[in-house]
This record gives C-alpha cells, sequence and structure tokens, in this order.
C-alpha cells in the first residue's frame, strides 16, 4: 500500500528579498505556494546565519496563515524549537546529529502544538529513523549540504528518498517526505518518480521571473 498524498510545494523564503519579506511570502502564496519553508541557521550548525523566532511571529501579525514549515539548522534545538511553537510554526524539523536526545526533542516539539520532522543530511543513514519513524510527521531528505540555498542537486539523494518511501508505506502511516536543496524544473521530476511528495525550492522560485507559472511548471512535472 503507497502513503503517497498530494504534492506540496513548500518555496524557501531564504532567496527571498528580506527586505520585502511579509510582501515576498503574500506573492508567492498567491502564486500558488501551499507551504512557506523557513530556513534557520545559526553559523554553528552551519556556516551561515539567517532569521529566528522573532521573523516568524513577525509573519503571524503580518497575516500569514499560510502553514510554516519550520527547517532549524542549529544546535542545540529544544530550546529555539520551542520558540518557534510560540512564534507561530506549523510544523518543526531539526537534524538528529544536533540533539542529544532525538526522542526527547521531537516530543517536546509535539507537546507545543506543532508538527515534526526530521531531516537527513546527505551523509545521514536512513537508520536514524528506526526507532522514531512512528513518532514524526514528516521525514526531509537534503539533496545538498545545508546551510546555503542555490547549491546543486547531489542525484545520490534519489535512492535515499525511494528507501525512506519504502519505510513510509511499510509503516501505514501518512508521514510526508520532502527534499530540499536544488529543486528546480530538472531535478524535480526525478525526486518526485522517486517517491518524494513535498518539494522545497528557494532559488528556482525566487530567482523566476513569474513565481505562479514556476510554481505551475512544478506541479506537471510531479503529475
Ligand atoms: C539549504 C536550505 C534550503 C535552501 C534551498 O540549507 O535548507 O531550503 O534554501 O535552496 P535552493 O532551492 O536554492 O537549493
Ligand atoms: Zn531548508
Amino acid at each position: 500500500m503507497s502513503t503517497m498524498s498530494e504534492i506540496i510545494i513548500a518555496p524557501s523564503i531564504l532567496s527571498a528579498d528580506f527586505a520585502r519579506l511579509g510582501e515576498e511570502v503574500e506573492h508567492v502564496l498567491e502564486a500558488g505556494a501551499d507551504w512557506v519553508h523557513f530556513d534557520v541557521m545559526d553559523n554553528h550548525y552551519v556556516p551561515n546565519l539567517t532569521i529566528g523566532p522573532m521573523v516568524c511571529k513577525s509573519l503571524r501579525e503580518h497575516g500569514i496563515e499560510a502553514f510554516i514549515d519550520v527547517h532549524l539548522m542549529i544546535e542545540p534545538v529544544d530550546a529555539l524549537a520551542a520558540d518557534f511553537a510560540t512564534a507561530g510554526a506549523s510544523l518543526i524539523s531539526f537534524h538528529p546529529e544536533a540533539s542529544n536526545h532525538v526522542h526527547r526533542s521531537i516530543h517536546a516539539i509535539k507537546d507545543a502544538g506543532c508538527q515534526v520532522g526530521l531531516v537527513l543530511n546527505p551523509a545521514t543513514n536512513v537508520n536514524v529513523l528506526d526507532s522514531v519513524l512512528e513518532d514524526i510527521d514528516l521525514v526531509l531528505i537534503m539533496s545538498v549540504n545545508p546551510g546555503f540555498g542555490g547549491q546543486s542537486f547531489i542525484h545520490s539523494s534519489l535512492e535515499k528518498i525511494a528507501a525512506v518511501r519504502s519505510l513510509i508505506d511499510q509503516s501505514g502511516r501518512s508521514i510526508r517526505l520532502e527534499v530540499d536543496g536544488g529543486i528546480n524544473k530538472d531535478t524535480i521530476a526525478a525526486a518526485a518518480q522517486a517517491g518524494a511528495d513535498t518539494f522545497v525550492a528557494g532559488s528556482a522560485i525566487f530567482n523566476s521571473e513569474n513565481y505562479a507559472e514556476t510554481i505551475s511548471q512544478f506541479r506537471e512535472k510531479t503529475a
């Protein structure tokens, strides 16, 4: 039995114009995006620095009601995850390498009222999911090393997507399978064929002339 579900397109605001973030988010949602992918980097777990819970709260106060998919690339995880739950995050994903107690972090996020995801880097083995797949709502497969937008898709991630798709199907639970990094009109179809159902794209959407056209091209290629 396959648990494949509807396709979700989640533009990463890492490539948006931060000076006009509220408008950019409105614009991309009007263009047909489903989720807002919110990349949080701490210059410690990854060598870059971005935005924190105050910016998530500002988007909510600006009137953004869409699903906010927070991708934490930070170490440690728990305190800021709690702040993001308070700031209006819908789902919070973290990298297991960044938490000493992965099961505890998962349940703290759920207890705070958010959905929870685990993120696998290109060199992270899928066996990190063994004891916790039952507890999570989403697996995020990184198809680049985390830290920067605009990198090239790492093709070996397709095998990992397929492996996790089969674990999810075996579990019988509706767990989303998200892919993040180097997704564009040339790579999205292969990721969908391997079993991803949720697609993050930063530069391919925000550097395009017409967000709506790019998002609809993505949908055609995942159909
Ligand atoms: C990378 C981030 C991604 C990034 C994707 O660490 O997690 O979400 O913004 O950017 P593109 O789509 O440009 O590869
Ligand atoms: Zn991301």
